[in-house]
């Protein structure tokens, strides 16, 4: 018998990669997406990868009542993976409380459904940001996280403290929450990849939009931070390998082979790298040069983020294969595929 799993958030990026990791590893899976940052095509486009069509259900995890009918509604889920947030970290600072809206009332609506219909696995994405702005680097999992610099961040520290508070009163809830450092890339496929609604807060899907022609020119958010170029480094993490250690550690819990009740992990590379290594590595890769203007810093930027991955890799056995080559190459690749699709619907 599949387990079958809850995958909130699942027609998102990293979602939708992790959705089609899980079937690949033989697990039933049932998604909720309200689609307000995805598009349900992405349900087409994974069964094209795998072969399997996940049901999608169409709800809103602000909604309580909503939430919880799913919950009685869909029975025998072996465990939750919660994507389902707001994610822009700019955004998150001019509208904090469309956030803490959003990202705690659903996790809040999710984890109330799970102790009354006794689930008791849940996998939270969570985010670097809960470091803030870190004094010491590379960032282990207990670096004192500090108050973050932008809402989402907050939201997601938040959201860890709130978890830690269920486990600890005497629920039969057990967690792992994943601290992710920069997804960025596509499946090797190019059927899914990136690809926000609007504008792009982030910056990988900003690059291969300018460089097929859909953006002007990139605005490099400041070159005045202590670091090697001026510009902010991060620690980017190709999205499939993203996806692998979710599974790894969804089976951890079903495994029953956690140490603690809650376990927190980074999911980074390890690796550090500027706006300007990013940009100038997808010029040589795609060998064309890139317009962008130098402007002023983006409020809630810290200067730099990258990961410690002991943990990861001692505890789960998991550590990031493919390098910012691949990641970059299959960014490109997805952004192409989606343009060349858009203008044969057009045509
Ligand atoms: C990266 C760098 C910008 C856009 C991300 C996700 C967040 C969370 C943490 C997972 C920064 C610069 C960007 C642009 C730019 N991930 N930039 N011009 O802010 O590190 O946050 O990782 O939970 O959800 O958003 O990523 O890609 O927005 O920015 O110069 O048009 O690129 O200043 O230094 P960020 P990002």
């Amino acid at each position: 018998m599949k387990k079958k799993i809850l995958v909130t958030g699942g027609c998102g990026y990293i979602g939708s990669h992790t959705v089609v990791a899980l079937i690949e590893n033989n697990f039933e899976v049932l998604i909720i997406d309200d689609l307000s940052n995805s598009n349900k095509d992405v349900i087409d486009r994974i069964k094209i990868i795998t072969g399997v069509k996940p049901k999608l259900l169409e709800v809103d995890l602000k909604d309580g009542f909503l939430c919880d009918n799913m919950f009685c509604y869909h029975k025998n889920i072996d465990a939750v993976i919660h994507f389902a947030a707001h994610k822009a970290v700019s955004e998150s600072v001019e509208k904090p409380l469309k956030y803490y809206h959003n990202n705690l009332y659903a996790l809040i609506n999710t984890l109330m459904a799970m102790e009354k219909y006794n689930i008791s696995n849940f996998i939270f994405s969570s985010s670097a940001t809960v470091y803030g702005n870190p004094e010491t680097l590379p960032l282990t999992e207990d670096n004192k996280t500090q108050r973050p610099f932008s809402s989402y961040g907050n939201t997601k520290k938040i959201a860890e403290e709130i978890i830690e508070d269920v486990i600890n009163s005497n629920s039969n809830l057990s967690a792992i929450s994943l601290r992710y450092f920069n997804p960025i890339g596509a499946h090797e496929s190019g059927h899914i990849g990136e690809l926000p609604n609007g504008i792009p807060n982030n910056l990988m899907p900003y690059i291969t939009q300018t460089a097929a022609g859909v953006r002007d020119r990139l605005m490099v958010f400041g070159n005045d931070y202590p670091t090697k170029d001026g510009t902010p480094i991060r620690d980017y993490i190709h999205v499939v390998d993203l996806a692998e250690a979710h599974v790894i550690a969804l089976k951890r819990l079903l495994n029953h082979n956690q140490e603690t009740p809650f376990e927190i992990f980074n999911l980074g590379t390890g690796n550090g790298y500027s706006v300007l290594d990013i940009l100038n590595t997808f010029e040589k890769i795609i060998g064309k040069k890139i317009n962008y203007t130098i402007t002023d810093r983006r409020l809630g930027d810290v200067p730099q983020l990258y990961a410690d991955i002991n943990l990861a890799k001692e505890k789960l056995g998991w550590i990031a294969k493919r390098d910012l080559e691949n990641m970059i190459d299959s960014a490109w690749k997805w952004e192409q595929n989606i343009r060349s699709e858009q203008n044969e619907i057009m045509n």
